[in-house]
């Protein structure tokens, strides 16, 4: 069916044009946004709640054959500023509060009870459109450990998943010299070269990282992948999201909107609403959603758009449980607290909440650094900007064409902590998991952490999962390092007072699990041995934290819980794809669990993270995602 063209009133148009207002004169391609709630269809084959990273992704593939109606619903609005655009920005869009939401989390007690900032994108094209553009893909073990928690023919595995990396990314090889120089490693078979989503190289690199990329090699058991989408560990280079044809920022608004909704009749977007709630019939149906102005703070301009065939909520991992709650599907107890009529009890929504911590491990400056220029000069040295400004300006080539950084390290808990990994994981596994859960959590939930327990001390027992991560930035002084995988699990829950406007009330529940305290300090003693038992040593590094004082495991232990952040804005695990009894919140098909005609398709269905950063992943899930809802059409 098609749908009326709807054309812009004047008002829409100036606001749009207030959003793109940095670049004067340049058309507004996006006429199927949808200016006001009053002009929408009153039924669509499919609403998609969210126009992020997955959202985007799932609408373009859903309209794609002109046969379903879709609507997607955005709480942001179209921005296309500098800081969304510019590659050389990286991540500072994630700290523009107009480019973000943001607010706190709990105090998080084993963190000298500090709180920290709950950010992602909310824009039209979501966190893609401000996150750091880092491509990197989690390994083999990754994607077939989320099958095997349904058995052992799961439709989930790395061979399954293989294909949607494939189509989600359209990759670009770095140039030849590139290659030479810095003995980068790359194979194109693990990607593709269709999608509209690119990942490219930049056309330089600080020269400093040549080296210390070489000094893995001096570690024991460090690998060389063919490629840093090959599913393995070890140390390689990896593309950012960058279109190499304009060098700008390439993400889901550009890469599955721009120039593709106006073009379909069957394909609305509405910038501005937020979504409440997920209604239903008697048979617990889906038939449509509630919605608001983003900046309303009561529920009197609520309206109701209808879904025919699904509703697939997008939020991402921070507002999906918010809405799954509000809409009477969550932990009972919550929802009885908010007084929300229980649709389905399913205690896993909100529940197994995991994100990636960083300022863990330690960082050194060297005080022999015979390397110019280096990621500080692009701060701090006027001349050399003035030269990349130019150079960029004139070619689009030089420092400004690299986004966060290309390189680093993904090494397993064997490689890391080779006297100590047999403990930490023998002594993981042998845990009761219930006592580093919160009180009172429901026996499925629990009983999900078991099998995640399991799988988890197998993969700190593999030298193909990675638990550690030194991202390299080219700069004197290095100290970038992420944990991967902690076995520490917190919650995203509705505030019963006020489930629908607040913000849930997010408790990364950091180092909740003492094990991740143990694994921990392992990072810092290894992350010193990368810096001082390599060909490092040449470049008299000095240690710049913890530093010499911080000797014992106690110690360091002090260390972390004053410094660690819990997030790299990588959430995953909100709504599980995990069996029903397991505390799950959808199945394999991503349909939730209990009732009829509801998806999710962004990270919160991950059950646990990969070892990797989440972005990569998401598209191909999203990829997936709507070849399995269009395969139940
Ligand atoms: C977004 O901004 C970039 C950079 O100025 C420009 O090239 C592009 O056309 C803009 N996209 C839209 C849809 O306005
Ligand atoms: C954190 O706050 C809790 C509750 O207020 C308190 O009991 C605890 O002592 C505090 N911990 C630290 C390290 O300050
Ligand atoms: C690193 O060492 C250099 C050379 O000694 C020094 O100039 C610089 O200030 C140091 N940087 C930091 C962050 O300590
Ligand atoms: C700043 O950059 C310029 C141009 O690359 C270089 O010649 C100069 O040595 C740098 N200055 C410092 C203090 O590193
Ligand atoms: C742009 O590239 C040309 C050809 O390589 C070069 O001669 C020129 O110096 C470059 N311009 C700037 C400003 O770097
Ligand atoms: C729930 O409803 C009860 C009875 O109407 C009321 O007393 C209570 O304040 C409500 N709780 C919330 C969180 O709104």
């Amino acid at each position: 069916m098609a749908l009326p063209k709807l054309s812009l009133a004047a008002g829409a148009l100036l606001h749009l044009l207030s959003a793109v207002n940095a670049y004067p004169g340049r058309p507004v391609t996006s006429s199927t946004l949808v200016e006001r709630a009053d002009q929408l269809l009153p039924e669509y084959d499919y609403i998609v709640v969210g126009g992020g990273t997955s959202g985007l992704t799932v609408a373009d593939r859903l309209t794609e054959n002109g046969k379903y109606t879709v609507l997607v619903l955005e709480r942001g609005v179209f921005r296309n500023d500098s800081f969304v655009t510019t590659v050389s920005s990286g991540f500072w869009g994630l700290f523009d509060p107009t480019l973000t939401f943001a607010f706190d989390s709990t105090p998080q007690e084993a963190l000298n009870n500090r709180t920290f900032i709950v950010r992602g994108g909310m824009i039209l094209g979501g966190s893609s459109g401000v996150n750091g553009m880092q491509v990197v893909r989690g390994q083999r073990e990754d994607y077939d450990r989320w099958g095997q928690y349904f058995g052992r023919n799961s439709g989930w595995s790395w061979n399954s998943l293989l294909p949607y990396f494939r189509k989600a990314w359209n990759f670009h090889p770095p140039s030849k010299e590139l290659v030479k120089q810095f003995d980068i490693k790359y194979d194109t078979k693990y990607w593709g070269s269709t999608s509209n989503v690119h990942a490219s190289f930049p056309t330089m690199h600080f020269p400093s990282l040549k080296t210390v990329m070489s000094a893995w090699k001096d570690i024991p058991g460090v690998k060389y992948p063919a490629d840093s989408g090959s599913g393995e560990t070890g140390a390689y280079w990896h593309p950012a999201s960058v279109d190499p044809s304009v060098m700008l920022r390439s993400f889901a608004r550009p890469g599955h909107w721009d120039g593709i909704a106006d073009q379909r009749t069957n394909y609305h977007t509405l910038t501005g609403q937020r979504v409440l709630k997920v209604q239903f019939d008697n048979h617990k149906r889906a038939t449509g959603v509630v919605f608001v102005p983003a900046n309303a703070r009561d529920q009197s301009e609520a309206r109701t758009v209808k879904a025919k065939r699904e509703v697939i909520l997008a939020t991402g991992t921070i507002h999906t449980p918010q809405i799954l709650q509000a809409s009477g599907i969550g932990p009972q107890k919550l929802l009885k607290k908010a007084n929300i009529t229980v649709v389905v009890d399913l205690p896993g929504v909100g529940a197994n909440f995991q994100d990636q911590p960083f300022q863990v491990g330690a960082s050194f400056n060297f005080t022999n650094f015979p390397f110019h220029p280096d990621l500080n000069d692009k701060f701090s040295n006027a001349t050399f900007i003035a030269e990349a400004d130019a150079e960029f300006a004139a070619n689009r080539t030089g420092p400004h064409t690299i986004a966060s950084g290309n390189a680093g390290s993904w090494l397993s808990l064997p490689v890391i902590a080779p006297k100590t990994w047999q403990d930490i994981a023998r002594r993981y596994e042998a845990q009761d998991p219930a006592k580093y859960l919160p009180k009172d959590t429901d026996p499925r939930v629990v009983a999900g952490y078991r099998a995640q327990q399991k799988a988890l001390a197998k993969a700190m027992r593999s030298r193909d999962s990675a638990i550690y991560n030194f991202f390299l930035r080219g700069a004197q002084d290095e100290g970038s390092i992420v944990f991967l995988h902690p076995t520490s699990r917190g919650t995203v829950y509705i505030r019963p007072e006020d489930p629908y406007f607040s913000p849930p009330e997010v408790d990364y529940r950091a180092l909740s699990n003492p094990i991740d305290v143990d694994i921990l300090v392992e990072f810092t003693r290894f992350t010193r041995r990368y810096f001082t038992e390599t060909r490092l040593k040449e470049l008299a590094p000095v240690e710049l934290a913890p530093g010499k004082d911080v000797q014992t495991a106690e110690q360091i232990a002090q260390w972390v819980r004053a410094n660690m952040n819990p997030t790299c804005f990588h959430p995953v695990g909100t709504a599980a794809m995990m069996p029903q009894h397991l505390g799950g919140v959808v199945d394999e098909k991503l349909l939730v669990y209990g009732v009829k005609g509801l998806s999710v398709v962004d990270a919160s269905i991950m059950p646990d993270l990969p070892g990797s950063y989440t972005y990569q992943t998401v598209y191909a899930v999203a990829e997936k995602a709507a070849d399995l809802i269009k395969a139940r059409a």
